[in-house]
């Protein structure tokens, strides 16, 4: 376990995990055609950069992306070049009362495990999403539960859990010091939850935001003042055992998050941090999208900002 996951966040790991859905909004937003050819033409447009591998160390899909990737033999060639293969296995999001959110997707979770197993996964995500707002004990604890059931089932078929608990920290008008308690709450639960249930910490990814105040008082602070923030929270939080640490970009444009990952790289501490962007690494490719000549020119814009993430 300990050797698959090292290999799964040793350089960085692309999410091309967008349901169906959210993959439309995104080829709508920029006046591209909303279908299934084009939402497996542009993960494969990514996945065929030449060299990929010398940029990333994972990727995370969609089942109905995986499958299409995996007739194409895209998923076998790069396996052999030592890229790990992530699936998002949650099913989305469920609204009850005041606009809270729960996550579902574990009624045939098993059998899907298998399934993703048997073609290559060796990781699989799973997202619940917190917002300031509309938050509670109750919800946060529901949410940690599904989250400790999932990882339960993708450690009996040897699959690293990457671990999501997304709190919306750019949506409302709140300082940081706000995001900081909300999160503060939700991850301390989660390493209650989780050591209750025996899930050993040291098997798990933590995917999750970095401390931000709301998108309009983000000129307020400083990326150093946003890292510090991130850091003490995993120190206050986080056992010694949870040091596997992926970051999403969560609507950060793509400098902003390259940079406050390259900040918080440098920093001394005591964890394995990672990148696991969708948004910040697709973004400026999918935007020239639909007037670039050629793939290559789509594929050069990405592998440069893969190129900038890896420091
Ligand atoms: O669950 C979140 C995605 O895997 C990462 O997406 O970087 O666009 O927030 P994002």
């Amino acid at each position: 376990m300990k050797e698959k996951l090292k290999n799964i966040i040793a350089k960085g790991i692309i999410a091309l995990d967008e349901s169906s859905n959210t993959m439309n909004r995104r080829l709508e937003a920029h006046d591209i055609e909303l279908n299934l050819e084009n939402r497996n033409l542009w993960r494969k447009i990514i996945l065929t950069i030449p060299n990929l591998e010398n940029y990333i160390s994972g990727v995370i899909l969609y089942d109905e992306t995986l499958k299409f990737l995996y007739e194409e033999g895209i998923i076998s060639s790069l396996i052999k070049k030592g890229v790990s293969i992530g699936i998002k296995v949650d099913k989305g999001i469920y609204e009850y009362e005041n606009k809270k959110r729960i996550t579902l997707g574990l009624d045939d979770l098993d059998s899907r495990m298998q399934e993703y197993h048997s073609l290559g996964c060796k990781f699989a995500k799973w997202r619940a999403v917190f917002s300031l707002d509309d938050i509670d004990d109750s919800n946060i604890e529901l949410n940690i539960y599904h989250l400790a059931i999932y990882s339960i089932i993708c450690l009996k078929y040897g699959v690293i859990p990457m671990v999501e608990p997304e709190t919306l920290v750019l949506d409302g008008d709140h300082d940081i010091n706000d995001s900081f308690e909300i999160m503060k709450g939700i991850l301390q639960k989660l390493v209650q939850i989780f050591d209750l249930m025996n899930i050993p910490f040291e098997n798990i990814i933590l995917k999750i935001n970095y401390v931000l105040p709301s998108k309009t008082r983000l000129n307020n602070y400083s990326n150093e003042d946003i890292i510090t923030s991130t850091i003490m929270l995993f120190e206050e939080t986080l056992p010694d055992t949870l040091s596997n640490i992926a970051f999403l970009s969560g609507g950060l444009d793509p400098e902003t998050a390259t940079n406050l990952y390259r900040l918080i790289k440098q920093k001394d501490s005591s964890y394995n941090f990672t990148y696991s962007y969708g948004r910040a690494v697709q973004e400026e490719g999918l935007s020239i999208w639909r007037n670039a000549k050629e793939n290559r020119v789509i594929q050069n814009t990405i592998q440069n900002r893969l190129k900038k993430l890896l420091n």
